[in-house]
């Protein structure tokens, strides 16, 4: 698990004025709104004897402990401790981590690691869609995985088992055509162009007359990003249906993912066809859980010489490297080590104000010695 990264922490709308629990990187935080009703992401692990903040409630925008009632302000500094009286002079000590965040999409990303602003990777701009809502209708759909977050990743970049594995691809012509990846910053893209239509003489959206599915030309861009586990499908047809399927994956731990997935279309935008558009979506992740989730070993490889890897794999193993490279950079989480110590030490991610020195209750995660 990559460190110095952001993640989908949770959906804007989770977060309000009572304290929200959630697990990433293996390490838990708590999510609130402060008096400015900004989100405040801290470490979920109360520097005192060690309760869940997230357990505990909101008041005067901080987060009080449901053990002895201390409260955390926004930059996870205690600012009050009962039973010392509201004079006292809190020890600066008394802290958690506060991590950065960002609300776009209607969505929390918070930035887990310690890298200062200056350094830290941008989140790559991929979704012009959001909120065109003259040309886009949008879903949006939130699913945990018993997978790894790298196998589902590259399950989200394989377009070879579309023929195989879904409903929708029945009807797909196993055969790949190949394109060239290109990298970028953040990940790499492929696009594609279609002289003819990709699927024989088959329907690509149910409902939609198979007139209209026939495609002379049509066009998808893949675009894989590491820095927000972000994977986007942009599908323009020459028929004018249209779609955007945009996912962001956050590992719970290492063997559990959470996704996050909007979806656009450009026809059916009535929201009464919204219900049956998210179980379509759905069904095929399901379709994938099937056999995703029995991958061997349940961990990506993090080589190239596990497996077999053949042309038509060019994205999974283009996307493979880029984040080997980048999680190298970054750092990466020492798991095994990880589980290990966190027996006897709450373990967190660091955060940029350990940057500037100064001690920590908290001892954080081992890294690999990339
Ligand atoms: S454990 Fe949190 S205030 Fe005591
Ligand atoms: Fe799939």
């Amino acid at each position: 698990m990559i460190i110095n990264n952001w993640y989908v922490a949770a959906q804007s709308s989770d977060v309000g004025d009572t304290p929200f629990r959630t697990r990433m990187l293996g390490c838990d935080f708590v999510l609130f709104r402060n008096a400015a009703g900004e989100v405040v992401c801290l470490s979920d692990i109360c520097c005192h004897r060690g309760a869940s903040l997230s357990r505990g409630a909101c008041s005067n925008g901080r987060v009080q402990c449901p053990y002895h009632g201390w409260e955390f302000g926004s930059t996870g500094q205690v600012e009050l401790i009962p039973s010392l009286g509201p004079d006292a002079r809190i020890p600066r000590r008394a802290r958690v981590d506060c991590y950065p965040v960002e609300e776009r999409y209607g969505l929390i990303w918070a930035f887990l690691g310690d890298m200062p602003e200056s350094a830290r990777p941008e989140l790559p701009e991929l979704l012009p869609e959001y909120g065109d809502e003259a040309t886009w209708r949008m879903t949006r759909l939130q699913r945990d995985w018993d997978v790894h977050w790298g196998r589902l990743k590259e399950n989200l970049a394989d377009a070879s088992h579309l023929f195989l594995v879904h409903s929708f691809g029945k009807h797909l012509s196993p055969e790949m055509q190949i394109f060239p990846v290109e990298e970028t910053a953040w990940g790499v893209r492929i696009p594609q162009t279609y002289s003819e239509t990709p699927t024989k003489d088959s329907q690509v959206f149910e409902n939609v007359p198979e007139s209209d599915n026939k495609r002379p030309k049509s066009s998808v861009l893949i675009e894989i990003s590491v820095i927000g586990m972000i994977q986007k499908n942009t599908q323009l047809m020459a028929s004018g249906y249209n779609q955007v399927i945009w996912n962001a994956l956050t590992p719970i731990d290492d063997t559990r993912t959470r996704h996050f997935n909007l979806h656009f279309r450009n026809f059916q935008m009535d929201p009464r066809h919204d219900e049956s558009m998210m179980k379509t979506i759905d069904w095929g992740l399901q379709e994938d859980a099937e056999v995703i989730d029995h991958l061997q070993p349940p961990l990506t490889p993090d080589n190239f010489t596990d497996e077999l890897f053949i042309e038509p794999d060019g994205p999974e193993k283009a996307y493979r490297e880029k984040a080997l490279k980048l999680g190298r950079e970054l750092g990466r989480i020492d798991w095994r080590r990880r589980q290990e110590m966190a027996l006897e030490k709450a373990l967190v991610i660091p955060s940029p104000a350990r940057r500037d020195g100064g001690s920590w209750i908290h001892d954080t995660v081992p890294l690999l010695d990339d």
